[in-house]
C-alpha cells in the first residue's frame, strides 16, 4: 500500500494538553501539542502521514533503499556477529533524502520550541537490529550525553511488535524513581540491574514500550529519559534516527555521531538553505576552545 495512503494511529500529537509557557505561538495547533507532550513527558509518538512534512515520500524511498542495502549486507557480507548494522556514509551519500528531509522548517520549530534554542542537527543513523535477543549496546538501558537537552527523531522502517525490537523509555515517574535510586546519571544497565528495588507495579506503568507500524515516528529527550532498543527476539528492525542538540552542547565530545564525516557534513550543509546549513555546520559556533575537541569514534 502506498505510504501517502496509509493512515496510522496518531497517539498522542493530537491531545489537548495545556499550554506550557515557552512555546512559539508560531507553531501550528498539531506541531505545538507534539512540544506540549515532549515537555510533559519526553516523548511524543506520531507518524510520517501525520506529520506531512514535505518530501516524506522521497525520504521515506530513500530511507527503505538504505535498510535494502543494510539486509543485503546482512545476509551476505561478513557481520562479525554484530547486533546491530549501521548505514555507513557511502549508503547514505547516495540517498541525502533521508537527512534533508530532517531539515524541514516544521520539524525544526518544534526542536527548537523544545529545546528552547537553535538546533544543531548530527545527521542520520540508520540502523538494522538482528532479531537474536541479545542485550548490549543501545540495547541496555542508558542516557544519551551529547547534551542535558536533546531530541532523537526516530522513524520505523518496518512493523514493529514486542518481539520486533520496540524503542523503549521510562516515564518521567519512574525517571524520578530511578534517579533518587543512584547518583550516577550516565550508567548502562541491563534489564534486571535496571529495575532492581523498583516495585513491580512502578516498573509495570512506568516503561513505555513503543510498538508500531511502518512509517511511526517518535521523538524523545534521549538525555532526560532512560531508554533502550528492547533486544528483538524473533524479526529484524529497521530504524532511522535522526539527531538534535544545542548548538552549544553539554558534551562535545559525545556528539558527531554521524557515519559522514565533517568534510562530507560540510559539503552537504552547502545544499542547504541558510538555515538548514546553521543547523549542520554547529561547530562552527562553539568557542575555539571546544573546537579543538577530537571527533568521536564510538560506534555500537
Ligand atoms: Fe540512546
Amino acid at each position: 500500500m502506498p505510504l501517502a495512503t496509509r493512515r496510522f494511529a496518531v497517539e498522542e500529537a493530537r491531545g489537548n494538553a495545556a499550554a506550557p509557557t515557552g512555546i512559539s505561538t508560531s507553531l501550528g495547533q498539531f506541531d505545538q501539542a507534539i512540544v506540549e507532550r515532549l515537555i510533559q513527558n519526553g516523548v511524543c509518538v506520531t507518524s510520517l502521514d501525520a506529520l506531512a512534512f514535505p518530501d516524506t515520500g522521497g525520504m521515506f524511498e530513500d530511507a527503505m533503499s538504505v535498510a535494502g542495502a543494510l539486509i543485503e549486507r546482512g545476509r551476505f557480507a561478513p557481520t562479525t556477529g554484530k547486533h546491530t548494522l549501521t548505514a555507513t556514509a557511502d549508503d547514505l551519500l547516495a540517498r541525502m533524502r533521508v537527512f534533508r528531509w530532517a531539515l524541514n522548517d516544521r520539524l525544526l520549530d518544534i526542536v527548537e520550541a523544545y529545546l528552547g534554542a537553535p538546533a544543531a542537527y548530527d545527521g542520520a543513523l540508520v540502523y538494522l537490529s538482528r532479531g537474536d535477543g541479545r542485550e548490549g549496546g543501545v540495547r541496555k538501558w542508558h542516557r544519551d550525553r551529547e547534551d542535558d537537552r536533546m531530541l532523537k527523531v526516530a522513524i520505523y522502517l518496518n512493523d514493529v511488535d514486542e518481539d520486533g525490537g520496540p524503542f523503549q523509555v521510562l516515564t518521567p515517574e519512574l525517571q524520578k524513581l530511578v534517579d533518587g535510586r543512584a547518583s550516577w546519571k550516565y550508567a548502562s544497565m541491563r534489564d534486571e540491574q535496571m529495575s532492581i528495588t523498583i516495585r513491580d507495579g512502578d516498573w509495570a506503568t512506568g516503561v513505555r514500550t513503543l510498538t508500531g507500524a511502518r512509517g511511526t515516528v517518535f521523538l524523545v529527550d534521549t538525555a532526560r529519559c532512560h531508554h533502550r532498543g528492547k533486544p528483538p527476539t524473533k524479526r529484524d528492525r529497521l530504524a532511522v534516527f535522526h539527531s538534535f542538540f544545542r548548538r552549544v552542547p553539554s558534551h562535545p565530545f559525545c556528539c558527531e555521531r554521524s557515519t559522514l564525516s565533517r568534510e562530507q557534513m560540510a559539503s552537504f550543509a552547502d545544499s542547504l538553505p541558510r538555515r538548514g546549513r546553521d543547523c549542520v555546520l554547529w561547530r562552527e559556533k562553539l568557542p575555539w576552545r571546544m573546537r579543538l575537541v577530537p571527533r568521536n569514534r564510538m560506534t555500537i
